[in-house]
C-alpha cells in the first residue's frame, strides 16, 4: 500500500514475472517494500497453470534477474567514464533500485516503456528519494527508433564521452527480429562505447529433448494470449551475426547463471538444458592516440 493509496494494479504477465522473482526480492528490504506497492494478482493465473508445466520455474527468473544485476554491476565498475544504462522494456523490473546506492550524476539510469512509467518513477520518488533524479522513466515504443534515439540522445549528453549498457531482459521475444535489427542498428550508431546485456528465448532445437516441452507449452501459450504471431528466438551465432564485428561477446545458458547464483547446477545441468539464455557484447571506443 502506498502512502497516497492501494497497491499500483500490474498486468498480468508484468505481475507474472514479479511472482517468479518474489521470493528472491522479499529478501531485499528495499525491492519488498517496493514489491508491497504492487498488486501482482493478475498474474496470479498465469503463474499457477505455467507452474503446473513446470513446478520450478521461478528458477529460470531469479537466476536471470541476478545474472544480469551483477552483470551491469561489473560494467559499471570497468570504466570510469559517465555511464549510462537504459532498461528497455523495463515493465515493473526493479533493476534500478537494486542499483540505486550506485546511481549518481556519472551514473545514471534510463527505463523505457510503453506504459506505467510515470507510476514507476512516483514509487521511486516514495523509496529513494536521494537517488530518483539520477532514474528517467520513459514512455515510448522502442521499435519507433526514431523517437528511441532521440530520447536517448536527449538524456546522454555528448556520446564521445559516454559509455551506454543497454539491457534487454524479458524483452527481445516479444519483438519481431527485423524491428530488433533496427534497434541494435540505432543504437550502435548512437555511441561508440556501448554494451549490450541480450536476454533471449533460444530454438527448441538448441533445448534438449526432454525439457523442449517446458518452452514449447509456456511461451505457445504466453504467444496467443498475447496474441502475437509468434515469439522470436536467438541463437548465439545469430546474435553474433546481427551485431557484427567490433563487439567481444560473452554467453551465458541458464547452467552458468544457475552455477553463478547457487554454485551447482541443480536444476539445469548442461547448456542445452535451459531456453533462456544471455549475450553479453561489449564495444570499446577506440582510443585516440595523441602525438608529442
Ligand atoms: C515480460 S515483460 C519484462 C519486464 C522486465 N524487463 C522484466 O524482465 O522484469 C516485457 C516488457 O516489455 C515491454 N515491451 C514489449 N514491447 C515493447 C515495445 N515495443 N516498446 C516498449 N516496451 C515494450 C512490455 O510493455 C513489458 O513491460
Amino acid at each position: 500500500m502506498t502512502e497516497h493509496g492501494n497497491p499500483y494494479p500490474v498486468s498480468d504477465t508484468a505481475a507474472l514475472v514479479m511472482l517468479w522473482a518474489s521470493g528472491y526480492y522479499e529478501t531485499k528490504p528495499l525491492i519488498g517494500a517496493y514489491l508491497r506497492r504492487l498488486d501482482l494478482s493478475s498474474g496470479r493465473q498465469l503463474l499457477e497453470r505455467y507452474n503446473r508445466i513446470c513446478p520450478w520455474y521461478s528458477e529460470v527468473i531469479i537466476n536471470r534477474k541476478h545474472f544480469i544485476k551483477n552483470t551491469v554491476e561489473e560494467l559499471i565498475k570497468n570504466d570510469a567514464k559517465r555511464t549510462i544504462i537504459v532498461n528497455l522494456g523495463a515493465g515493473f523490473s526493479p533493476l534500478a533500485l537494486e542499483l540505486s546506492p550506485r546511481l549518481c550524476d556519472h551514473v545514471r539510469f534510463i527505463e523505457i516503456d510503453r506504459s506505467n512509467m510515470s507510476h514507476k518513477h512516483q514509487l521511486y520518488s516514495e523509496l529513494v528519494p536521494d537517488r530518483c533524479r539520477f532514474i528517467s522513466c520513459i514512455e515510448s515504443d522502442i521499435a519507433d527508433t526514431a523517437c528511441l534515439i532521440e530520447d536517448l540522445t536527449k538524456e546522454m549528453g555528448e556520446p564521445a564521452r559516454t559509455r551506454l549498457i543497454v539491457v534487454m531482459e524479458g524483452l527481445t521475444y516479444y519483438i519481431g527480429r527485423p524491428a530488433m535489427e533496427r534497434v541494435l542498428e540505432s543504437l550502435s550508431g548512437l555511441v561508440p562505447d556501448l554494451s549490450i546485456v541480450f536476454e533471449h528465448l533460444k530454438p527448441c532445437r538448441l533445448v534438449s529433448g526432454e525439457r523442449r516441452f517446458i518452452p514449447y507449452r509456456i511461451f505457445s501459450h504466453i504467444r496467443d494470449y498475447t496474441s502475437l504471431d509468434r515469439m522470436t528466438t536467438y541463437s548465439e551465432d545469430e546474435i553474433r551475426a546481427i551485431l557484427g564485428p567490433g563487439f567481444s561477446c560473452s554467453y551465458c545458458d541458464m547452467d552458468k547463471m544457475e552455477t553463478k547464483r547457487t554454485g551447482s547446477c541443480r536444476y539445469f545441468p548442461a547448456p542445452d538444458s535451459g531456453w533462456l539464455s544471455c549475450a553479453v557484447a561489449v564495444r570499446k571506443a577506440r582510443r585516440r592516440i595523441t602525438r608529442p
